[in-house]
């Protein structure tokens, strides 16, 4: 009995001498772990780009799958879902949810939505997009939709982020757009009344990290799909086309009209693009290098994203910089106002001419073929809006 005592009193004065010492913890404010309290610092600190991987991610949510539209699931590959970031039901919603709220800037007034508007194809109207303190880049925000379909796994203008989830990463913290700091985003999400149950249901863990916030909001982001537009109904047969259209089609497909079809696909390839980076000529010296400055490699300057023509009506201005504000600009850059570079893409054919040379006719045609591109239900569709 003597003896429990001793110990007992042994304990309780080494915790209350240990107690006495300074409090250890993690002293650094950008850790997601940063303790204020904490005099000390113990090393403990857990930094945004190194957390620890996050748990299995399936847990209990719900295994969700896109809808593929029947245009895509005859001419196209399934879609690219990693198997680390499969799609749930919560995943998803969660995502949505996260893509609509301004509570991942820095002063809580700038979504992702902000930049990339449903009703609009998920683009802004502006032609540099403008950030929470009022700065502006030098690129036009960029559509998002079918995005599991981008086999070239690179995105943005220049191809810098590999996938959907690493790009997510950029716009929170860049000071241009969103302008705030990982830590400071988990930390409000976490003290939300309902984020962490979201988290929970969606990942199996109710501790936020960057890497689920990406997740989520990629999750969100391959369900966003486009793929019925009045060409997508000709092509199965449902409608037919009119005369304009389809001789628009034709100048498109054609070598000696418009010559669109090497780059931004044709009947076979429902994307309209190749998800490839060329260039396609707007300058003769470059202000922005494009693919260039991400490889370092000199012939890939002036190279951007070719994207694609689907729901052109809604996504101008044009080009990486915006610098057309109307379809009929950018057809007459086409036709006559390409510029020859050491890096235009040997399939601007007629680059030494100043372009295709098209017709008013063939003009007025190739747009009419490029708006029977439009998918309204994709625009209309509930699902993409703000919950
Ligand atoms: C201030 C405006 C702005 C905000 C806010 C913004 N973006 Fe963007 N987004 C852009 C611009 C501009 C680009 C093109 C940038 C470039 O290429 O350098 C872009 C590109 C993208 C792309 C690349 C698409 C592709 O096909 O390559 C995706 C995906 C995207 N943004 C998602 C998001 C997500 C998710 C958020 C919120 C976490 C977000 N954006 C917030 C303006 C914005
Ligand atoms: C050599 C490949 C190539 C050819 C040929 C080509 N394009 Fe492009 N297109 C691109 C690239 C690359 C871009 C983006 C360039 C940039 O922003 O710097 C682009 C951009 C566009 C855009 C702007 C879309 C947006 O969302 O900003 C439209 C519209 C367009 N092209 C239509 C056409 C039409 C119509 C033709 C035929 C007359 C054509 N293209 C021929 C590669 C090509």
């Amino acid at each position: 009995m003597k003896k429990k005592l001793t110990y007992l009193l042994i304990i309780i004065v080494s915790w209350s001498v240990y107690s006495c010492a300074k409090k250890e913890g993690c002293t650094d404010p950008t850790a997601i772990n940063y303790n204020p309290d904490a005099e000390q610092d113990d090393g403990s600190c857990i930094l945004a780009s190194t957390s620890p991987p996050p748990p299995p991610t399936n847990g209990t949510a719900t295994p969700a799958q896109i809808t593929i539209p029947t245009i895509f699931s005859q001419l196209l590959p399934p879609p690219l879902i990693p198997p680390n970031n499969p799609l749930t039901v919560e995943g998803i919603e969660l995502g949505r949810r996260l893509f609509f709220d301004p509570i991942l800037s820095g002063d809580g007034t700038q979504s992702c939505a902000t930049c990339h508007a449903p009703d609009i194809a998920f683009t802004d109207t502006n032609q540099f997009s403008t950030g929470i303190d009022g700065l502006q880049g030098n690129r036009n925000s960029m559509p998002i939709f079918n995005v599991a379909w981008n086999f070239s796994q690179k995105f943005f203008w220049d191809g810098r982020a590999p996938n959907v989830e690493a790009q997510a990463i950029g716009p929170v913290v860049n000071p241009i757009e969103m302008h705030n700091t990982w830590p400071a985003a988990m930390a409000s999400l976490q003290a939300h009344p309902t984020y962490p149950n979201l988290f929970l249901a969606a990942f199996g863990t109710n501790v936020i990290d960057s890497i689920l916030v990406t997740k989520a909001i990629a999750q969100f982001e391959r369900t966003i799909v486009s793929g019925n537009s009045r060409f997508d109904r000709y092509l199965l047969g449902q409608i037919s086309l009119t005369p304009s259209e389809i001789s628009g089609f034709n100048v498109f497909m054609t070598e000696s009209g418009g010559d669109c079809f090497h780059c931004h696909g044709n009947s076979a390839n429902p994307l309209w693009t190749d998800n490839t980076f060329r260039n396609n000529g707007l300058d003769a010296t470059f202000t922005d290098l494009g693919l260039g400055a991400i490889t370092g490699n000199p012939a890939d300057n002036g190279k951007f994203k070719t994207p694609s023509l689907r729901n052109l009506v809604f996504t101008a201005p044009y080009m990486h910089d915006g610098r057309f504000a109307t379809i009929d600009e950018v057809l007459e850059h086409y036709s006559t106002g390409v510029k020859l570079s050491s890096t235009i893409d040997p399939d601007m054919q007629f680059s030494g001419q100043g372009g295709v040379q098209m017709t008013p006719q063939e003009k007025a045609d190739l747009k009419a073929f490029l708006l029977a591109l439009t998918d309204s239900s994709f625009i209309n569709n509930p699902a993409y809006k703000a919950p």
